[in-house]
């Protein structure tokens, strides 16, 4: 399966997801790794493992629906057929969302429904949340709100910072996305309404 991978930032999730191709895990490839900022090390991490890397310069399109045609226009060239958002940080439209239906993941750092939105690990520690973590899930209309593939806990400890507890949400990032996409590829993924259902290898 050939995989795109949209980014903004460092690409830590990125990182895994390569290591999780590279070491047999995964068994799909990435074909183009697309930033909407042009110099994401995310975009790096992609060349030095021999990945087609694309900025596409959101401020060249008047709209988002022109925006993400190009960006459109780039996935179908690396015949892409699943997208992985990852700290990718523009919310997607309808040019995207319709053309990928149910074919597009988000990782979210945070146990949603609670805490969508920017900065999640913050408001979670802000709130005082005993229990922290991250869900992988489908990506629809909504912020952070479409079907939930996969979640992991993270406990909060007394003497955590908002920082500390976000590092630990992220090592757990690392192990759920390439486990959900993992799913997604051998085809073991139903979205029943709201649930998606996982289906026994
Ligand atoms: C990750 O923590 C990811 O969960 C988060 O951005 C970070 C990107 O890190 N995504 C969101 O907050 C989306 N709402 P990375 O670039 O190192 O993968």
């Amino acid at each position: 399966m050939n995989i795109a991978v949209l980014v903004s930032g460092r690409g830590s999730n990125l990182q895994a997801m390569i290591d999780s191709i590279e070491n047999g895990y995964l068994k799909a490839r990435i074909s183009v790794v697309i930033s909407d900022i042009e110099n994401a090390y995310a975009l790096l991490r992609a060349k030095k493992h021999g990945i087609e890397a694309v900025f596409v310069d959101p401020e060249k399109y008047s709209s988002k629906e022109f925006y993400e045609k190009q960006v459109l226009a780039v996935l179908k060239k690396h015949n892409a057929e699943l997208i992985l958002l990852a700290g990718y940080m523009k919310i997607l439209g309808k040019t995207l969302l319709l053309a990928y239906k149910d074919r597009i993941l988000n990782i979210h750092p945070a146990l949603l429904p609670a805490f969508s939105g920017l900065h999640a690990q913050k408001q979670a520690f802000e709130h005082g949340v005993k229990v922290a973590g991250c869900t992988v899930h489908f990506v629809d209309e909504t912020l952070d709100g479409g079907a939930i593939i996969l979640q992991r806990c993270v406990e909060v400890k007394e003497d955590d910072t908002d920082e500390t507890l976000a590092d630990r949400i992220l090592e757990q990032e690392h192990k759920i996305y390439p486990e959900a996409v993992k799913l997604f590829v051998e085809n073991r993924l139903r979205i029943e309404g709201r649930k998606v259902k996982i289906l026994r290898s």
